[in-house]
């Protein structure tokens, strides 16, 4: 885990000064990585919710509370790990190359889903399960919209 931060940290150290410098090979595999394994996470964290919204589990107002507050967390963690201009280099990704080349609507993509997940937070706070449902849809519709235009269809 420290090493983990600190490889990024000296990834993002080394590209301040340098804005046009491509990544090294080993440095853009990194970014992949680290930006798959945030999303990984924030997947992880929504799925359960997803199922609670279509009622394929039993709606669970407490494991609601926590994932929110995770991916409040991990959807803060987006602009940072996406930093890493990764489109020169040869790596296995989803993010298409229009990240880089329209860093505001990225930038107002990320920004939906921050407030969609600070929208769940509060939701939970208040304990209504039709005012959670809402947001959990709200969130998830912030996670696709973004997917639209700027992750591989599938
Ligand atoms: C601002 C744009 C954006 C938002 C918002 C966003 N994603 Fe993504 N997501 C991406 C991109 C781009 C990729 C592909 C990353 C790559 O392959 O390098 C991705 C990949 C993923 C993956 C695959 C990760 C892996 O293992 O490779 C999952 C799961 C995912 N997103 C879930 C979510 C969820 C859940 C949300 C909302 C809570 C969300 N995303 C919000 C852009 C976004």
């Amino acid at each position: 885990m420290i090493r983990g931060k600190f490889v990024v940290a000296c990834a993002i150290l080394a590209f301040a000064g340098t804005v046009d410098a491509e990544l090294n090979q080993d440095q853009a595999e990194r970014a992949v990585e680290t930006r798959q394994s945030v999303l990984h996470l924030m997947g992880w964290n929504m799925a359960p919710l997803g199922a609670m919204a279509r009622d394929r589990i039993e709606f669970d107002a407490a494991r609601v509370e926590t994932n929110a507050a995770r991916l409040s967390a991990l959807s803060q963690m987006m602009a940072d790990a996406f930093a890493a201009d990764t489109r020169a280099n040869d790596v296995t990704t989803e993010a298409l190359d229009v990240i880089w080349e329209q860093p505001d609507d990225f930038a107002a993509k990320i920004q939906n889903t921050i407030d969609a997940g600070n929208g769940l937070v509060s939701a939970a706070a208040t304990g209504d399960e039709g005012a959670m449902r809402e947001a959990i849809g709200a969130l998830g519709s912030s996670c696709g919209s973004c997917h639209d235009d700027f992750r591989l269809d599938d």
